[in-house]
């Protein structure tokens, strides 16, 4: 394989509630698996900031944290292997978000999507379009972008509905890095085609706000009973049955082995009962779950180890977070006034030495510019046929300055001594 940069994988998951079947299947399953592999780096955050979104109750949010960090390191998650961390544990995230919030277009956020779902549904209602709407749903994304581009994150693994926020996210990272040079990192939306949805026990999609779910960590008897309440049709014990539309068999099919679910859909055909069904269901959920609900128990007897846990893994993301976040500030222009070292222009940041611009015309050829720290133009090219003719020109340039110019001048008004100063900086730089 050829050498790439470790890829790094980022995904958050919001402090509210208590982790279902389909939370298993859909998200934790998949991390803890790719975790595991070589050449990733995953960072993996519980997004109690973006909890409070939706969410006022405090003990709810306490406990929905608890619960999340237990179930993913029941599951397997190896707090050594990945970056493990609560959101606002860093407080680098709140201050970028700041910084992203001032490059970020108040009309990109108008157009996000569950901020624009509450406008619509108060429209609907006929009330004042912002009813309930709380600036933090606004800002939502800007939240997440923050999330994501202090880590540098190439992909974040999320579910259908997070691609625009992902996008914002990727042109947040842009706009910013136009602006004060190149930081940020643009990530990409990471979907996982291949793991379907999970319905809930009503057939839905496994969601609390259909309460159809089934909790992830329900001790057995609650995991059998909530499986007997999954929704079948009235065909009895002897009669075929389609697994078209089966709720069950879906479910049973993201816990089984091909032979297995090969095996059901064979029954269902042979007129197997649903109770028969039910209890097939029940023993395969369970027979993959039951290891991790022991971890799951013992880690929720003991917080003070999950909160050391939390905290080991903030400061692993701190060490990236701080000195980040000093150069994005220093980036910006919140910086000492000890130090004059940006005082004359505003963007020395990106323009800090001159530089040579390569690019292609409409007729085909091939140019190129030099601009000086300031980003003026001192010298502009004629059109080559080739890029490689073009590199060569510079890299001439590069070595004998101006007295190896041949055709090319200075644009008017400026002189050749400022044209092999700006080449003579621009080695130094490079130096
Ligand atoms: N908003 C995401 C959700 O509701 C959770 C989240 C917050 C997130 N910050 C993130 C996901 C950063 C990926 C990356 O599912």
């Amino acid at each position: 394989m050829s050498k790439l940069k470790p890829q790094r994988f980022l995904t958050g998951i919001t402090t509210t509630g208590t982790p279902h079947l389909g939370n298993y299947v859909g998200s934790i399953r998949p991390s803890v698996a790719a975790s595991t592999g070589d050449g990733a780096e995953s960072f993996y955050f519980l997004a109690d900031y973006h909890a409070l979104i939706k969410c006022d109750e405090p003990a709810r949010i306490q406990r929905s944290t608890l619960e999340i960090a237990a179930s993913w390191l029941a599951a397997g998650l190896d707090p050594e292997r990945v970056t493990f961390y609560r959101q606002s544990d860093i407080p680098e995230i709140p201050e970028l978000t700041w910084l992203l919030t001032c490059v970020t277009a108040k009309g990109v956020l108008n157009r996000a999507h569950a901020y624009k779902a509450s406008v619509d549904k108060n429209a609907a209602a006929g009330n004042d379009p912002d009813a309930d709407v709380s600036a933090g749903l606004f800002m939502y994304p800007v939240l997440m972008g923050a999330d994501i581009l202090m880590f540098k994150a190439h992909q974040v693994p999320v579910g259908r509905d997070q691609i625009q926020h992902i996008e914002m996210a990727r042109d947040m990272g842009q706009r910013f890095n136009h602006l004060y040079g190149e930081h940020f990192v643009l990530p990409q939306a990471l979907i996982e085609e291949s793991v379907a949805l999970l319905p809930g026990t009503d057939g839905r999609k496994m969601s609390k706000s259909y309460d159809n779910t089934i909790p992830l960590f329900a001790p057995r008897e609650q995991l059998q009973k909530l499986i007997n309440g999954i929704v079948t049709d009235s065909r009895a014990p002897g009669e075929p049955k389609e697994v078209e539309g089966s709720a069950l068999f879906q479910i049973y099919q993201a816990f089984a082995s091909d032979d297995e679910t090969a095996a059901l859909r064979k029954a269902y055909a042979a007129g197997i009962g649903w109770g028969e069904a039910k209890q097939l269901l029940f023993e395969r959920i369970d027979r993959e779950i039951a290891p991790m609900r022991a971890n799951y128990l013992a880690l929720m007897k003991d917080p003070a180890k999950i909160e050391a846990t939390l905290q080991a893994g903030a400061e692993k993301a701190r060490r990236l977070a701080t000195p980040f976040m000093r150069e994005l500030r220093q980036a910006v222009g919140l910086r000492s006034l000890a130090t004059q070292a940006g005082t004359q222009a505003g963007k020395v940041a990106r323009a800090a030495t001159s530089a040579f611009k390569q690019y292609r015309e409409a007729d085909g050829k091939f140019h190129f510019k030099l601009l000086d720290a300031q980003g003026q133009l001192l010298l502009q090219s004629p059109g080559y046929d080739s890029p490689r003719e073009a590199a060569q020109a510079i890299a001439l340039l590069q070595s004998q300055g101006m007295a190896a110019s041949g055709a090319l001048k200075p644009v008017a008004g400026v002189d050749v001594a400022a044209v092999d100063a700006a080449l003579g900086q621009l080695a130094a730089s490079k130096g």
